[in-house]
């Protein structure tokens, strides 16, 4: 048990108080689980050219994502070898002089970290020991990932998901159109399980549900969905659902799931007026009138819908604190005002996204209440009940055993 708990978790039942508000516990998810596995730091488009830069952040820990002069992306920690200060403070940029110098006594670190400059060091002083430390990155699709682990969890099954549907997406060769960032007031995991969950998309985002099968419990969506995934396979679209999401990771790799979801009738995509809102990308020759959900490691989600895409990147800050990044994708030929107009692209994913601010924070508020009692999730959350499964195995708070056995019980 950890130092703190009181009540213990309950399978199928939202967490104790003190898992959402705790700063010991925040801890803890920051080197059991948050540290260990791969996060979603941002698209390739953002740093087109050697000395483009931009940060990560994940708990009170910085990384300066950037592009070297032979095109190689590096993920630095932005703490100075000498004293610690952060090296780079502007949030993206391009490095001048081909390198990072550090604001209080001016080290200075190339675009792949090493050390190329300490003034006034004694002899003993060693100059190859004193680059930035450099954690692991991939790119997937066009996409970032970054992990502090020494020894990440492997990425062969992320990658053929990713392959089969970014890919078919076109997300390689896509560009960042916008992106916009919720500070939410409330722990991660919340933000997580309400992302995690389509129970509260009727009640509490009625633009999204009227577009989006997965607003309606499973039963009455089924015909919906059917018939969405027959219009895709007539196209070619052949993208399949996969189920390594949390409790069915396979030992040693990171967890990955795809889920393909219909839009609803008259809806060809997340817009206003339900018409086409950029040009189509990856192997789409037309509207399928499907949307892809997938999600890599514990807080990196995306969603394709034939013509945009979504990157979601929820950044815990603290134990009360929480970003959420939305990062729109458009195909890279296409320009804005002339292929797309930005607020068209945007507006479901805005109004959504500061919906969803709101009630996590209001979910907070009532969470910190001493009456607070852990609740039990409905059939439509079970998603969320696999998160919060999956993040107690992480923790070590239940075993892996003890996990399967609350998925059988579900
Ligand atoms: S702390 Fe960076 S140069 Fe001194
Ligand atoms: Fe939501």
């Amino acid at each position: 048990m950890l130092a703190g708990t009181g009540m213990p978790p309950r399978a199928g039942y939202s967490l104790p108080r003190e898992f959402y508000t705790d700063a010991a516990i925040f801890e803890q998810d920051m080197e059991r689980m948050l540290l260990k596995h791969w996060f979603c730091a941002g698209h390739v488009s953002s740093l087109p050219k050697a000395g483009d830069y931009f940060l990560a952040e994940l708990g009170a820990e910085s990384v300066i994502v950037c592009r070297a002069a032979d095109g190689q992306l590096h993920a630095l920690l932005n703490v100075c070898r000498h004293r610690g200060s952060r090296v780079c403070v502007a949030r993206a940029g391009t490095a001048q002089g081909g390198g990072f110098t550090c604001p209080y006594h001016a080290w200075s670190y190339g675009l792949d970290g090493r050390l190329r400059a300490a003034r006034e060091m004694p002899a003993s002083f060693r100059h190859e020991d004193a680059g930035l430390k450099r954690l692991a990155l991939r790119v997937l699709e066009g996409l970032i990932f970054i992990s502090f682990a020494a020894s990440p969890p492997a990425l062969d099954d992320a990658a053929r998901a990713l392959a089969n549907a970014a890919g078919t997406h076109g997300w390689a060769n896509a560009t960042v159109a916008h992106q916009a960032r919720f500070g939410i007031g409330a722990n991660w995991k919340l933000a997580l399980e309400n992302y995690m969950e389509c129970y509260h998309c009727q009640p509490a985002h009625p633009e999204f549900a009227r577009r989006h099968a997965n607003a309606r419990p499973w039963a009455q969506a089924a015909d919906l969905e059917r018939s969405a995934h027959e219009r895709s396979r007539a196209l070619g679209i052949g993208i399949h659902s996969v189920d390594h999401y949390a409790l069915e990771s396979l030992p040693g790799q990171e967890s990955v799931s795809v889920l393909r979801s219909a839009l609803l009738p008259g809806h060809l995509t997340g817009s206003a007026d339900g018409q086409q809102v950029a040009p189509l990308m990856g192997a789409f020759p037309q509207h399928d009138g499907n949307s892809t959900y997938f999600d890599i490691g514990p807080i990196s989600d995306f969603l394709a819908y034939a013509d945009h895409g979504l990157i979601y990147r929820f950044i815990p800050r603290s134990v009360d604190r929480t970003e959420l990044e939305v990062i729109w994708l458009v195909d890279a030929a296409a320009e804005a005002g002339r292929d797309y107009d930005l607020e068209r692209l945007s507006w479901l994913w805005q109004l959504t996204s500061m919906e969803d601010k709101q009630i996590i924070e209001r979910n907070q508020e009532g969470v910190n209440s001493r009456y607070y009692e852990p609740g039990q999730y409905s059939l439509q959350e079970d998603y969320a009940s696999r998160f919060v499964a999956w993040y107690l195995a992480e923790l070590g708070v239940t075993s892996p055993a003890q996990r399967t056995g609350a998925a059988a019980a579900r």
